[in-house]
């Protein structure tokens, strides 16, 4: 079965919506095979991120994402990176579907509430980025 890495961003976990996000990944099938919070190092976020250093959005990234704790979590189910990223809806919560976490729970497309890898080549690398007991 497929893993996929998800994050509850600074924005949900502050507005103590990690509860309502969680109860839902277990509603909707997906097995929480890890689970931590944490508060991002400066360069953990700017490595996790790295594919984005490039963009005009980076600086300002980093900065969110090291603006509070996050809770990350290894999730496993069938198709579980799209699973996910279906669950979390687009990345801007103006132009996610009903019902997705983003678009209950995200403010704007800088702080959306959660994070999903998107492809299986980078679920890997991401999962082992903060469970390398699970690789
Ligand atoms: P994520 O990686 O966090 O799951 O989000 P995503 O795939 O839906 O979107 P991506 O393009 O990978 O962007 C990563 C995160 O950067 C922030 N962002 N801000 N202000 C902007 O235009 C902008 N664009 C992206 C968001 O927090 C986004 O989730
Ligand atoms: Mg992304």
């Amino acid at each position: 079965m497929e893993k996929t890495l998800a994050i509850i961003k600074p924005d949900a976990v502050k507005a103590k919506n990690s509860g309502k996000i969680i109860d839902r990944i277990e509603q909707e099938g997906f097995e929480i095979l890890g689970m931590k919070k944490i508060h991002l190092t400066k360069e953990q976020a700017e490595k996790f991120y790295a594919i984005h250093k490039e963009r005009p959005f980076f600086e300002s990234l980093v900065e969110f994402m090291t603006s509070g704790h996050v809770i990350v979590m290894a999730l496993q189910k069938d198709n579980a990176i799209k699973a996910w990223r279906d669950l979390m809806g687009a990345t801007d919560p103006n132009e996610a579907k009903e019902n997705t976490l983003r678009k209950l729970y995200g403010s704007n497309k800088g702080e959306n509430a959660t994070h999903g890898s998107d492809a299986l080549e980078t679920a890997a690398t991401e999962v082992k980025f903060f469970f390398p007991e699970l690789a």
